[in-house]
């Protein structure tokens, strides 16, 4: 991204955050109310914006695989396409998914776009049903039911599935989704347990046992909400020690697990099928969603349940009843990222993460400035602690910031054409500023080097800001303005420089 774009991001964000609501005065008030809830937002800086499309190196977006962006692609390696004709017209400027997504279309040249209705009534095709069936014995599943999105998929789920009686124990860091799912459940209780912490999910467990006839009598269930990699905090969860946890505290053994594979679709276990595939652990979940939104390149969402719940939602699920089925090329898509997954370059792209991610680490942790940064409290990365000792390393690698100063680490990357996104609350806990950095299977060592020389960078202005005795940079929630954008001292970035004046000109302007 060249330092134009970049600024003109900035600014728009910026003008983003000037308050409207007092230019309304004479407007209706259906809108002048409108302008004055949106007002909150902005003088909490917190107003989002959509940007536009930018060409950057990629340490940000959900294409994990790099199925979906435009890739260099190697016409050897191609051989099961059937449309290597176009490979060769198509050349560096195509996308893996689009070929495979071509190929598809290829295979049914008679398509028809629209899917003319609910699956209830005119939407349910024989391709529609097939290709759930077909992902359900990939991941090892009885059987499966589309959606449009991972987010319909859990509302559904959580909205549908427990009954009166039942209590949903669930992980304090589950997706947003899930809560908007709990929110119109009929369960009787939900209990969030510490994150990822096995000891707290016992307590609570117990705990219900003994203080619910229904749990303790077995008359009803407890359904358990995980994801299996967090998407915030890009660790994975301990599902085994969790399952013995349950079996332990509710004897009776009437509990469900529930697990959004959001983040392990296409990344962990053979051929990407996930993490509970990883582990053998198929028989133990009632039901797992695998989003097609990351990984695979594309978007909508598999439920993989057995028939009860599947029938269950077909029946009750709001957003499946009242809204028309998936569209061919949708579903050609999801098919061709499948087939992609089952290739021998699915299964590159899936190892080649964990050498990418090893190098990040080892470059970050042998620098001496990240050393002095930490020291200082000024950027923590949690998931950088141990990491030789892990298995396997997941893609998500968040650094923790003391509050605002993530705005200031990304824009510094963004300026030089990386791109990472700072995450604020409600997104993360009040108060911690983050700046998520995702590695796909294109980056390359050279790319991280540069990600890594931007990140010492910026920290070594921070430190700097210290030794002149300024404040951190507070959280947006605890009231500071735009001002932080001004305070901020910086020396020998002379792009950061730039551009933090060039805003701070917009926004007065
Ligand atoms: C854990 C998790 N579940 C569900 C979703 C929603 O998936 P989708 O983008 O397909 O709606 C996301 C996406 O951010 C996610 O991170």
């Amino acid at each position: 991204m060249s330092d134009d774009a970049a600024l003109l991001m900035m600014a728009k964000v910026l003008e983003a955050q000037k308050p409207k609501a007092h230019e309304l005065k004479d407007a209706p008030a259906f809108y002048r109310n409108m302008e004055t809830v949106l007002d909150k937002r902005r003088m909490d800086q917190t107003m989002l914006t959509l940007l536009p499309a930018r060409p950057v190196v990629d340490f940000s977006s959900c294409d994990i695989l790099s199925l979906s962006k435009q890739v260099h692609v190697h016409f050897s390696i191609f051989p099961f396409f059937h449309l290597s004709k176009e490979v060769e017209v198509f050349g560096e400027r195509s996308g893996l998914l689009r070929m495979a997504f071509m190929d598809e279309l290829a295979k049914n040249p008679n398509f028809v776009l629209g899917s003319s209705g609910s699956r209830l009534m005119d939407g349910n095709h024989a391709y529609v049903e097939e290709l759930e069936k077909e992902i359900a014995e990939f991941h090892g599943a009885k059987t499966g039911l589309f959606f449009d999105s991972g987010f319909d998929a859990n509302t559904a789920i959580f909205s549908v599935v427990p009954q009166p009686g039942d209590v949903i124990v669930f992980d304090e860091l589950v997706h947003g989704s899930i809560h908007e799912g709990m929110r119109t459940s009929r369960a009787t209780a939900k209990r969030p347990f510490k994150h990822n912490d096995v000891g707290s999910f016992h307590e609570i467990l117990t705990h219900l046992n003994r203080s619910l006839p229904s749990i303790s009598s077995g008359t009803s269930t407890v359904l358990v909400s995980i994801e299996s990699v967090y998407s915030m905090d890009g660790d994975v969860a301990p599902v085994e020690e969790l399952l013995q946890a349950a079996k332990e505290a509710l004897p009776l053994g009437n509990f469900e697990f529930f697990i959004d594979e959001a983040h392990s679709t296409g990344l962990v276990g053979p051929q990407g099928t996930g993490l509970v595939c990883a582990l053998g652990l198929e028989e133990s979940f009632a039901v797992r969603l695998h989003p097609f939104s990351k990984a695979l390149g594309s978007h909508g969402a598999v439920v993989l349940c057995n028939q009860t719940i599947k029938t269950m939602l077909l029946n009750f699920a709001r957003c499946l009843i009242f809204s028309t089925a998936p569209s061919f090329p949708a579903l050609a898509a999801i098919k061709g990222g499948y087939s992609l997954l089952k290739s021998n370059l699915g299964q590159m792209r899936q190892e080649s993460l964990q050498p990418i991610v090893r190098h990040f680490f080892k470059k970050i942790l042998a620098h001496p400035t990240y050393i002095r940064a930490e020291e200082a409290k000024i950027l923590t990365i949690p998931l950088a602690k141990g990491w030789e000792g892990r298995k396997f390393l997941t893609h998500i690698v968040p650094i923790n910031h003391r509050g605002l100063e993530n705005h200031l680490l990304a824009a510094h990357c963004q300026f030089a054409g990386y791109c990472v996104w700072p995450i604020d609350y409600p997104v993360v806990p009040k108060g911690q500023g983050r700046t998520r950095v995702i590695f796909h299977a294109d980056n390359t060592f050279e790319q991280i080097d540069r990600l890594v020389a931007l990140i010492t960078e910026w920290a070594e202005l921070m430190l700097q800001r210290e030794r002149l005795g300024a404040e951190p940079l507070m959280a947006a929630t605890e009231g500071v303005n735009l001002d932080w954008l001004t305070k901020v001292v910086t020396t020998s970035s002379s792009t950061m420089n730039e551009g933090l004046h060039y805003a701070k000109e917009v926004e007065v302007a």
